[in-house]
C-alpha cells in the first residue's frame, strides 16, 4: 500500500494547532486517511470536568464517519514531544471498530519526516471486534 505518510503527519500537525488542552497541556492532532482519498483531521477537545475530554484521534474517527466515511487506511498522530505518541486504550478500541487488520496503518511520527508505522494486530492484539457480537 502506497501511502504518503508525510502529507498525512503534515495533516497532523495543523490539526494540532487547534488542540484545546488547557488542563493537561498536552496537545495532540491525527489525521485520518479514509479509502477514497479523503481526510480527516482532529484535535484533542479537554473539559472542565476532566472526562468529556476526546483524544484527536477519536476526534478524527468520528468526524469521518459522522460524514459517511467507514473505510480507513490510515491514521497519523502527532504530540508536542520529540517522542512517538501512542494512542490510549479506548482510541485503540474505537479504531478497531472500523480497521481491518492488514488494511490499515497506525503512523506515529515525533517530524514530518520521522515516523514508524505499526499495525492494529502489534499495537492492539487480541482486542473484542465487532466479530465478537454474534446474534442470532
Ligand atoms: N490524548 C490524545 O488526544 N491522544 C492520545 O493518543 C493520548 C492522549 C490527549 C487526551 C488529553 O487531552 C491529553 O492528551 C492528555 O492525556
Amino acid at each position: 500500500m502506497e501511502i504518503a505518510y508525510e502529507e498525512l503527519i503534515r495533516a497532523a500537525y495543523e490539526a494540532k494547532k487547534f488542540s484545546y488542552a488547557p488542563y493537561s497541556k498536552f496537545h495532540v492532532g491525527a489525521a485520518l486517511l479514509c479509502a477514497d482519498g479523503t481526510v480527516y483531521t482532529g484535535c484533542n477537545v479537554e473539559n472542565a470536568a476532566y472526562t468529556p475530554t476526546n483524544c484527536a484521534e477519536r476526534t478524527a474517527v468520528f468526524k469521518a464517519v459522522s460524514e459517511g466515511r467507514r473505510e480507513f487506511r490510515a491514521i497519523a498522530i502527532v504530540g508536542d514531544q520529540e517522542r512517538y505518541l501512542a494512542p490510549c486504550g479506548v482510541c485503540r478500541q474505537t479504531l478497531a471498530e472500523f480497521c481491518r487488520e492488514g488494511q490499515f496503518e497506525v503512523v506515529l511520527a515525533k517530524s514530518p519526516v520521522e515516523y514508524q508505522v505499526k499495525t492494529m494486530q502489534e499495537i492492539f492484539p487480541f482486542s473484542f471486534s465487532p466479530d465478537d457480537l454474534v446474534h442470532e
